[in-house]
């Protein structure tokens, strides 16, 4: 009996530590940056006539008692922000105080028949609310981020129409990268390009301009996203020196563009690790050289490329965390391209495709501003091109689910051994869709 007394007591000791570990003091920064109950009350109220204004979402509010609906939503956002308070649910109305079955979110939805682009709506309301009261950006993606995996939960069903819906929220569609895909500026994300939800389909046109020391990129295309599911991409890329002797230089280059979403929900998925999975094809086609007509060049196989076509292929995996406000993207690409294959595919250097990792990280500065940057390493095929990885700085405005903007600093490396420079300057991209 003695000797086990301590043990038994230690045993005590440490559980009821672990227990006190295991339940570490509620986390309420997220209820102190909304403003405590008060706070939570100020956005309730502004939050509800944005609902009922909401034409995608006011209809399922008609026959309900909305005061009974503010008070149990601040109930839950206290509750979710990690304050003292608890969401019974309780269905209560004036003649029969006190009384009723607890609800969950399954429950209190299961019959409104709400999809995607329904609950994506009352989330950009609440974003709106939370803005309107000045809410940190960082806290109200937080909030955002415990009620994004209820859709599990609240969307039983799916909407039809050939309408695009919209539905997305803002900015995550991505914007378009170099070669067309939905992303980054340099490199596709598993994003699926559009704002069309799974019940319907998005698009978008853009003109990307860069303009370093002794060249002009430029990138125009198309994309469609299908049901955040399959994405198709066109993009044309020309690429001119300015810079004796290849002042002249022309280069062109068509990219047709295929995205597959396999797995996961970059915004959703708040609850878990898992990213947002897609796998994706490029193939691209060189259109000749020109300005080289005097040294007898007209195609990139002349310069040392195998191929004047190819392709690339990638595996992407975005995952959004609403909690710290940030995006990270890996990107892992199959290619045996020259300088995105401007410059051909394959040459005296390598001519196998190789593995080539590309990684972004964005910060959600705003609901309509992310801020962020990118690294794409290339192989080297060509003895006459000294290629090296891109690297960009960027901010992405998007104002609404028409128009985003997006402006950087790239840094493309040496183009050409004839002009060892490492090319730098201006990016700038302008998106238009739904
Ligand atoms: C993040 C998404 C959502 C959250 C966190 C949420 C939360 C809630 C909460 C806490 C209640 C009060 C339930 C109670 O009385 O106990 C409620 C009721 C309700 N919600 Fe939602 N909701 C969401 C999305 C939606 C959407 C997208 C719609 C419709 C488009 C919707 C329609 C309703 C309606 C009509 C009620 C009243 C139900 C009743 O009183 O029986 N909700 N919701």
């Amino acid at each position: 009996m003695r000797r086990s007394t301590p043990l038994a007591g230690l045993a005590l000791l440490l559980s009821a530590t672990l227990a006190t570990a295991q339940t570490p003091a509620r986390d309420d920064a997220v209820y102190r940056g909304l403003g405590g109950q008060q706070g939570i009350q100020k956005i309730v109220a502004t939050f509800i006539p944005l609902v009922l204004a909401d034409p995608v979402i006011r209809d399922s509010f008609e026959d309900f008692d909305m005061e009974q609906v503010a008070k149990r939503l601040a109930d839950q956002f206290c509750e979710v922000s990690g304050g003292p308070c608890t969401y019974t649910g309780k269905y209560r109305d004036k003649t029969m105080d006190g009384v009723g079955t607890v609800r969950d979110m399954v429950t209190v939805h299961q019959d409104l028949k709400i999809t995607d682009a329904q609950f994506n709506a009352l989330a950009e309301d609440l974003q709106l609310a939370m803005a309107r009261n000045q809410v940190p950006n960082g806290v109200a993606n937080r909030l955002i981020g415990r009620l994004a995996p209820m859709r599990s939960m609240i969307v039983t069903a799916r909407a039809g129409g050939a309408r695009p819906d919209l539905g997305k929220l803002l900015a995550t569609g991505g914007v378009s990268q170099l070669e067309g895909a939905a992303g980054g500026g340099l490199t596709p994300w598993a994003l699926i390009g559009g704002y069309g939800t799974r019940d319907s389909w998005g698009a978008n046109a853009h003109y990307t301009w860069v303009r370093t020391q002794d060249y002009a990129l430029g990138s125009g295309g198309v994309a469609v996203g299908l049901a955040d599911r399959l994405e198709l991409s066109l993009a044309e890329q020309t690429f001119a020196g300015s810079l004796a002797p290849l002042d002249r230089l022309r280069l062109r280059q068509q990219i047709v563009g295929l995205k597959l979403r396999v797995a996961g929900d970059a915004v959703y998925g708040q609850d878990s690790l898992m990213p947002q999975l897609a796998i994706g094809v490029l193939y691209k086609r060189d259109k000749g050289v020109g300005g080289l007509g005097a040294l007898g060049v007209t195609d990139v196989r002349q310069l040392g490329a195998r191929d004047d076509h190819g392709y690339d292929y990638y595996v992407a995996a975005t995952k959004l965390l609403l909690e710290q406000s940030l995006l990270l993207n890996g990107t892992v690409r199959a290619t045996r391209a020259n300088q995105m294959g401007l410059l051909g595919f394959g040459g005296d250097r390598g001519d196998s495709m190789r593995l080539m990792p590309e990684v972004s990280l964005a910060w959600l500065a705003d609901r309509k501003l992310v801020l962020g940057v990118e690294y794409r390493r290339k192989p080297h095929n060509l003895s006459v091109d000294n290629e090296k990885a891109y690297y960009d700085a960027f901010v992405a405005w998007f104002p609404n689910k028409h128009v985003s903007v997006t402006a950087a600093y790239a840094v493309l490396g040496d183009i050409t051994v004839f002009n060892p420079v490492r090319q730098r300057g201006p990016y700038l991209s302008l998106q238009a869709g739904f």
